[in-house]
């Protein structure tokens, strides 16, 4: 389906994203670009509500892997909600471009900024969903001053930079203790979801779980985005 950028408020975007929690998020980083709309499609009919863009600038990581013309060329694609994770240096520099590619909600790693605030404010100002992330070793301290200020907690269960590492089960006492002092924002979870570590993130408070590897290994992606989801739901 092809739909024109800005044809939903994007804040109404966010908000369908977090409706639809618990909920599956593929990341793109695995899928087939050379045959984007075929596996957005192919996304689409296996009941995805949102997917998960992550870019990486080899510089805050040092894999490399797309920025905003890709995320332009999805949103033309997809009106799925577009859950942007950045995992770059100077964030703030690129919020603007995000949005305009047309990201429903931006994240970015709290490792890469002296303060959040800013980056914060600037993602609201622009109507979408403000994400703040914060890798496997960094401890949640060095975010709950800013949880007023996020829309959506990202805590990684992977040190972010590639996709097919195993589950650091770190992030479980971390999703637990965002829930309990920050029960407005929304959690999610990244790296080394499947179907033997999403239980346990559901019952930890986990609300979107992105999953790369895990789905696209399959050649089919309904039967494993219907087997997480129905184990995604909290216990
Ligand atoms: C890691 C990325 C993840 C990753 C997920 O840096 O943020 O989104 O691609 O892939 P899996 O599910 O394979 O860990
Ligand atoms: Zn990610």
């Amino acid at each position: 389906m092809s739909v024109s950028p800005g044809s939903m408020s994007l804040q109404h975007q966010f908000e369908r994203m977090r409706q639809s929690a618990p909920a599956v998020l593929p990341s793109m980083l695995m899928c087939d670009f050379g045959n984007l709309e075929r596996e957005i499609a192919h996304l689409t009919e296996a009941g995805v509500k949102a997917l998960h863009l992550d870019v990486m600038d080899g510089n805050f990581v040092p894999n490399l892997t797309y920025g905003m013309p890709v995320v332009a060329a999805i949103r033309r694609l997809t009106d799925l909600p577009l859950d942007a994770h950045l995992m770059i240096n100077h964030p703030a520099q690129y919020v603007d471009q995000f949005c305009e590619a047309g990201a429903d909600s931006v994240t970015f790693h709290v490792e890469a900024v002296d303060d959040p605030r800013p980056v914060l404010a600037r993602i609201r100002e622009q109507g979408v969903g403000a994400g703040i992330a914060l890798n496997p070793e960094t401890p949640l301290e060095a975010i709950t001053d800013y949880l007023d200020l996020c829309d959506l907690v990202l805590v990684m269960s992977v040190k972010a930079g590639f996709g097919g590492q195993a589950f650091n089960p770190v992030a479980l006492d971390k999703l637990r203790a965002v829930r309990d002092v920050a029960p407005h924002v929304l959690r999610e979870v990244d790296g080394g979801v499947n179907e033997q570590t999403i239980a346990q993130c559901a019952d930890a408070g986990a609300q979107l779980f992105v999953v790369g590897s895990a789905i696209f290994k399959h050649e089919r992606y309904k039967p494993i985005v219907t087997e997480l989801s129905e184990l995604a739901v909290a216990r």
